[in-house]
Formats: structure tokens, sequence, C-alpha cells
């Protein structure tokens, strides 16, 4: 360990980044990806070109880029106020990132760094709240949740009664990942009961697929912010940008703590291009509901399996099997046996989480599930 470094990162490694960056293996032709949620189709040819116009003949390279975003923070107000004809959601309300992993972590330093605060999470969720805590030296409290999902709301209540530093930001998905349920009706109303002095984030990276969103509760409270992406529904992973919803007020300080060019120029016209055709984008949303539909049906036929519903574009399940203390095992062998037939599946959260791909993937992701189970009988 490097003297000069903190002791407490000697306790974490670096993100695997996906695919290896070490292989030289063409991934894309090689593998169904269903282990990242991303969509399964490429921007379209036609915005391809208008993109590769824009690098030619707008972007000066040798220029920083627009460090305000104020014509992306436009773009993404219009398109979040579709959602509600009551919404009145303005530039002033919009900080963007470089992806929302960028966000989680301004989020964090505005709240909690240096001691001032904990953060709350409800395993198993999305790993980066805790990752990214844990790498500023952030207290990060889990609490569980039940058979499907919920969160044990006992238990985060006397967390947020007992924690010291106190908790000062609770990060909730809607719909979760890896377990893709959205927030219940009983879950939205302890989030509403908390007070004004904790931080609500709510990551609503799968609203498109989930057409559920909690924006509207930002008009009463200051205390809540939305985070979204682009790295999803809009089919901008490889772009890298995020934005959050919430009170200027709160968005001022996140424009404080960010970098002050978080976004490659090229990232923005990516943004702003996909807010402008964005009927043309999620034209393929209702396939992919449609898909998640039938192969959560398809896959619940196997008795040997629990499939959970999902309001999002990847399913979750579990084996069941005997011996529980095995199920790391099993798990690790259903995820090695579905790579070496060519799906890419997630191990997380004691299950196995299946993105939606295109039809032909799922297809694929059926027939191989009957192989595997097949294979792995003996140890269910
Ligand atoms: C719940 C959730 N939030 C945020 C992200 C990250 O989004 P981005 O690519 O914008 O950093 C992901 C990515 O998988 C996610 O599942």
């Amino acid at each position: 360990m490097l003297p000069y470094i903190r002791q407490d990162l000697a306790r974490f490694s670096a993100y695997k980044p996906h695919p290896a960056s070490d292989t030289a293996s063409p991934v894309a032709t090689v593998f169904d990806r269903l282990d990242t949620n991303e969509s399964p189709y490429d921007l379209p040819v036609e915005l391809k070109q208008k993109l590769a116009w824009t690098y030619e003949q707008v972007i000066e390279t040798n220029r920083y880029p627009d460090g305000g975003h104020e014509e992306l923070k436009r773009a993404i107000a219009e398109y979040v106020n579709e959602s509600d004809q009551a919404l009145s959601i303005t530039s002033s309300n919009i900080s963007v990132g470089n992806g929302s992993d960028e966000l989680i972590r301004s989020l964090l330093i505005a709240t909690c760094l240096g001691g001032n605060g904990s953060i709350l999470v409800a395993n198993p969720t999305f790993s980066m709240y805790g990752i990214l805590a844990q790498t500023l030296g952030i207290n990060v409290v889990t609490v569980g949740r039940n058979q499907d999902f919920e969160i044990d709301l006992d238990a985060a209540q006397s967390a947020i009664t007992q924690q010291n530093p106190p908790i000062k930001a609770i990060f909730v998905v809607h719909p979760n990942s890896p377990t893709a349920n959205a927030l219940t009706d009983k879950e939205l109303t302890w989030l509403q009961t908390i007070s004004e002095d904790i931080l609500i984030v709510i990551d609503e990276a799968y609203f498109e697929f989930s057409q559920n969103t909690l924006v509207k509760e930002l008009q009463t409270r200051p205390n809540w912010v939305i985070m979204r992406t682009f790295s999803k529904a809009f089919r901008l992973a490889a772009m890298r940008v995020g934005y959050c919803i919430a009170h200027p007020e709160l968005i001022s300080v996140l424009e404080k703590v960010r970098l002050p060019y978080n976004l490659p120029s090229f990232s923005i016209a990516g943004a702003l291009l996909a807010m402008q055709e964005r009927n043309l984008l999620l034209k393929s949303i209702p396939e992919t509901i449609n898909e998640r539909n039938n192969l959560k049906a398809a896959l619940a036929q196997h008795s040997q399996l629990k499939v959970w519903n999902s309001a999002a574009n990847f399913i979750y399940l579990q084996p069941k099997i005997n011996n529980t203390a095995k199920i790391d095992n099993v798990l690790t062998s259903f995820s090695e046996e579905f790579r070496n037939m060519g799906t890419l599946v997630r191990q997380t959260g004691g299950g196995l989480r299946i993105t939606v791909g295109t039809p032909q993937e799922n297809a694929h992701t059926l027939m191989r599930m009957k192989v595997v189970l097949e294979n792995i009988k003996q140890s269910l």
C-alpha cells in the first residue's frame, strides 16, 4: 500500500469493465449481451449519420464543450413535462452528468462527505450507491427486503432514528435493479413521511420501460431528486449521459460540485439528438415490454425457477434449491453455462438478472435455459 493513500481504499477493487478491456474477443458478434440492461438496438444509421455530420461540421475539437448544458437541459425539461400536463419543469430543475454515476457521486459529495452523514440503501439494489459512497469514505447503512423485494421499512425507519453519522440520503430505484419491482404504495407513503432534512433519491433509470414516474412529487418535496439516464431506452450507453430533476436550490449545489466540462461535446450532441428524435428511438419500447412479458411467462413455466414480475427491461430469477448454502455456486454454474452457450447474464443479489434483448436473443435465452436446467439438475 502506498504510504500516502487512504488506508480504507485497500479494501476495494477497481470496477471490472464490461466487456473486459484486456480481451481481443469480438464480444458483440460472439455473445448475446444480456448482463447490463442496455437497449439491444444501436442508434439507427440515419441518426448516426446526423451525428457524424455534427461532429464534422459543428464540433470544434480544439474548444472546450458547452459547460452550461443549457440547450440540453431545455430539451430534457420538455421531454420530462410530456409525461404529465401538470408539470412545469424548466432547465433550472435539471443537472446533467457523465452518466448517472457522476450524479450519484455529486449527490454523495453534496450531502454526506467529510463525516456529515450516512446513506441508506435496501439490498439488493444498484451497487454503485454503496461503491461510490465507500470510495468517498461515506458510511453505508443497508437494510433488507422481503420475498417480493419490498424494502424492510421497520429496519429503515429505525436506521433513520439511530445512525451516527445520521442518514442524510436514501437511495431507491424505481423500478429497482436487479429485482425489477416498482415502489409500492406502502413504500411511497413511507418515503413521503421522511423529514425534509434527508435527501430522497429516486433513480428512474428504467422509467421508459415502466412508464411510472414520481416527478410530480417534486412539486411539493424540495428534498426529493429524480435521476434518469440516456444509457438504457435512448441507446446511448457509450456516450455517458445522465440527468437529474430537482428543486433549483439543490440543482445549483450539484452544479457547484460537478466538474466544469463533465460532458464531452459529442455526448452533448448525442443526447440532444436523442431528445429531438425521441419518438423514433422510443418506438422499440412496446416491443421490449411485450418481449419482457413473454419471456417472464415462459421462464416461469420451469418449476425449478422462481421468476419475479418486471416493470423494467430485465427479468430477475432464482433457481429453487434444497441447500440454500449452495446458492452462489449454483448461480455461478448458471452464468457459466449461459456464457458457454453464448449469452451473458448477471449474477447478482442472490439471483440472476437477464436483460430483455431482441426477439432472437430472447429465443436463445429460453432455449439455453432449458439446456442449463438439464445440465445442472443434480445441483438443484
Ligand atoms: C439503477 C441504475 N441507475 C443508474 C445506472 C447507471 O446509469 P449511467 O449509465 O447513466 O451511469 C444504472 C446502470 O445500469 C442502473 O441500473
